[in-house]
């Protein structure tokens, strides 16, 4: 079975594909204050729940959608659909590093897919790029809430250097050429409910849909279970950084 329909049916009752609740994903699009018209660019879109929430916040917006999950981008379109928004967003299949410049948005989404350009620090020197003078970037990154412990390491297959504390990945993400305009640290509960759902929906496909994928979605569920409460649960964290693109690059502070 797939990793990528693995990950779509993990996501059915948590249509945000990161730790962060429904409330909020809506706060920080609020204080986004987007400006009227607004262009969006949501880079490794998933479902696109951010981005048809944020339809729904600003009501002339209009978005791009980037995704390399057929099945994601499907889910997309569907929802899109049945919010009455499809005329809003274009979705596009393709890797988000290949997603052309050829034009300039007010706001740029990539939660949970800094991975597409090779990590954080690449992740907002591409964001930026897309960005109108004083244009806002959303990112959304994991980052070491304390000190990796080996289990934690093992089970996400990282090394310790892979992922900052929170103030180096604030740092990261602002030598890019960024302020930090506000951010949202996940707590625990919300990590609580999206592991949770990602696992307990997938066993719960498993056993409604028995045949040959039923066990490879089990045994998926619980891997991903195991890796969570015997590894990188209270050890990962995940900030969402609300980024306003700043007159030039900096460097890093020391
Ligand atoms: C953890 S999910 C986050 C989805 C969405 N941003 C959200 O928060 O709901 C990561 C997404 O990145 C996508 N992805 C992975 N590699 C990608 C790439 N090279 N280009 C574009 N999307 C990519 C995956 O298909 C997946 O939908």
């Amino acid at each position: 079975m797939e990793r990528r329909l693995i990950s779509h049916l993990a996501h059915r009752d948590h249509p945000i594909a990161a730790p962060v609740s429904g409330a909020h994903v809506t706060r920080l699009l609020r204080r986004a204050r987007l400006p009227e018209g607004a262009r969006i660019l949501d880079l490794g879109c998933g479902e696109a729940a951010w981005t048809l929430r944020a339809l729904a916040l600003y009501e002339d917006a209009t978005a791009d959608g980037v995704d390399v999950s057929a099945e994601a981008l499907k889910a997309a379109e569907a929802h899109a659909e049945v919010q009455g928004v499809w005329k809003r967003i274009r979705l596009h299949e393709k890797p988000a590093a290949d997603f052309p410049v050829a034009e300039k948005y007010d706001l740029v989404l990539c939660v949970g897919a800094t991975h597409a350009f090779g990590g954080l620090g690449p992740t907002a020197g591409h964001v930026r790029r897309y960005l109108k003078p004083n244009g806002l970037a959303l990112i959304g990154e994991g980052f070491w809430e304390r000190e990796p412990t080996p289990e934690a390491l093992a089970g996400l297959g990282a090394g310790p250097s892979d992922l900052l504390d929170l103030p180096g990945t604030v740092a990261a993400a602002e030598s890019a050429g960024f302020d930090t305009v506000y951010a949202y640290t996940s707590d625990l509960s919300e990590w609580d409910d999206y592991e949770w759902s990602w696992t307990g929906t997938l066993l719960r496909w498993a056993n409604e849909h028995p045949g040959p994928d039923a066990d490879a979605a089990r045994a998926a569920a619980l891997e991903h279970r195991d890796t969570w409460l015997h590894g990188y649960r209270k050890v990962l964290g995940f900030v969402t950084l609300l980024l306003q693109r700043s007159a030039e690059e900096k460097p890093a502070r020391t």
